[in-house]
């Protein structure tokens, strides 16, 4: 008998400390979970979250052989290999690699999420996958990534997407914020899409037109994916 789930959510990652006991869902749609999901989806061996990029150049200096991943103002940081557009990551770029990741929110929602028993990386793009891989969990934290220490309306809508979904197995949304963006859960793709576009983030992404407004669509992809991760 699945287990009547709590889900608490930090809609940013220094909300609260994340619990021991708890499995998180680090959630940053644009871009950090949903580009990792797609790397790991691609073979990509490890995830190596990095604060900032001088850190994740320390740790390149003691694995020379890991891919440098991250961005500053959603642009690849100069010297990396990668950025953080899922279309960078391809099979046969993270293929059996280790990638050293440092991108603006979703590393520092990665490293906050460190002390939970488990660590899954969640988005739209494999929002039924997640539901699986947390379906007996009796304790969830939804780590939202937001933007620069604020609260961004994709990921607590992904975070509310994920409460409504679990609806059915009589989920408790507990605390304010996870009511908040429960009330946030949007019912389907072209609210999920709306979501996405109308957010701080997603406007700014769009406007630097290109790959990066491709990203903004891309992320809005409802279980282009059907695998979960762990980090
Ligand atoms: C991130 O993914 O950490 C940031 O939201 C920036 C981005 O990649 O657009």
């Amino acid at each position: 008998m699945p287990t009547r789930p709590a889900v608490r959510v930090l809609l940013t990652p220094d909300a609260e400390r994340v619990p021991a006991r708890s499995a998180a869902v680090i959630v940053d749609v644009l871009r950090a979970t949903s580009t990792l999901t797609f790397a790991l989806a691609n073979g990509a061996a490890e995830i190596v979250p990095a604060a900032t990029p001088e850190a994740a150049l320390g740790l390149k200096r003691r694995d020379p052989a890991a891919l440098l991943c991250g961005e500053r103002g959603g642009r690849i940081v100069p010297g990396f290999d990668l950025g953080n557009s899922p279309a960078e990551y391809a099979p046969g770029v993270v293929g059996g690699r280790r990638l050293i990741f440092a991108s603006t929110n979703g590393s520092i929602a990665l490293l906050r999420a460190g002390a939970a028993r488990r660590r899954i990386l969640g988005a739209f793009v494999n929002a039924s996958a997640v539901l699986r891989a947390i379906a007996d969990e009796p304790h969830v934290t939804i780590v939202c990534a937001g933007q620069l220490g604020r609260f961004g309306l994709e990921d607590a809508a992904f975070a509310g997407y994920l409460i409504q979904a679990l609806a059915p197995r009589d989920a408790s949304a507990d605390g304010p914020a996870a009511r908040f963006a429960a009330a946030l859960a949007p019912r389907d793709s072209a609210e999920v899409r709306t979501a996405l576009e109308s957010s701080s983030h997603g406007r700014y992404l769009r406007s630097l037109g290109g790959e990066f407004l491709r990203d903004v669509e891309r992320c809005a992809e409802i279980d282009a994916l059907d695998r979960a991760f762990e980090v």
